[in-house]
């Protein structure tokens, strides 16, 4: 039986940023966020097949999305605005599953332990549409706006990229290709994700917190970064955003920034 609670606690408490705060009051509200979020999983057995399936497959990127999890809905629980227009239980698993598109990448992409090609890099980079493709079901049937927020997870940092368009096209040819899709309904699937600027706004929170835990905990390929080398780093890709990554910061680094 899938149990989120433990899941959760084993990640927090390794030593390794993010953790949970010393502070008592802060650590109260980080347990509440657990318990929120188990009880959204706990209630909804399509979410726990696809947790499954994420650690078995996938490895440090499901720790990762686990904790982008409790961060994210942190982060929106803050937001009357978010809250409202998306929900908590979208909110709660959004970050859980964000990176779900990651269970089929094929695992000699996924775990290569040297500098990916363009082309494998282009397979790497659709996981966010490969995610919002195979959840789309899952946002008719319970979650309103999963699929367009774990869409959006990659979309905030990419920013001013020239080639931007021109990848994502492709990225989007090579989602298709591996979901088995044959229909291209690119304009609509890719242009949801902006038809309200709270969701814009909530998919850029989405993507902070993602951006932070990545830089924030060690990976097979990369230590830790400090929390000042994350705040410098996320300062420059997430303009507009330095108070709720200083929240973050606050309440999950393991020095102060
Ligand atoms: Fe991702
Ligand atoms: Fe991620």
């Amino acid at each position: 039986m899938y149990n989120l609670q433990q899941e959760l606690c084993r990640l927090f408490e390794t030593g390794v940023a993010p953790l949970f705060s010393d502070q008592f009051v802060i650590r109260t509200e980080q347990k509440e966020l657990v318990k929120q979020l188990t009880e959204v999983v706990s209630t909804h057995p399509s979410v726990q097949i696809l947790l499954t399936e994420m650690k078995r497959k996938i490895g440090q990127y499901y720790d990762h999305s686990l904790r982008t999890g409790v961060l994210f809905l942190d982060l929106s629980l803050k937001q009357p605005g978010v809250v409202n227009f998306v929900g908590i239980p979208t909110l709660a698993i959004a970050g859980l599953l964000h990176d779900y598109g990651k269970t089929k990448i094929p695992p000699d992409i996924l775990f290569k332990p040297a500098k990916l090609s363009e082309e494998e890099r282009t397979i790497m980079n659709s996981h966010n549409q490969i995610g919002g493709l195979l959840l789309e079901q899952l946002q008719e049937r319970e979650f309103p706006y999963l699929s367009q927020l774990v869409l959006q997870h990659h979309d905030y940092p990419r920013q001013g990229r020239i080639d931007h368009r021109k990848d994502e096209r492709r990225e989007y040819e090579v989602a298709l290709e591996i979901c088995n899709r044959t229909t291209d309904d690119r304009s609509l699937f890719l242009q949801k994700r902006y038809e309200n600027p709270t969701l814009t706004y909530a998919g850029a929170l989405l993507s902070l917190a993602d951006y932070f835990d990545a830089l924030s905990s060690p990976r097979d390929y990369k230590p830790a970064f400090s929390q000042k080398e994350v705040c410098l780093l996320i300062g420059s890709t997430h303009p507009g955003l330095e108070k709720e990554l200083t929240y973050l910061s606050k309440r999950y680094g393991k020095e102060k920034a």
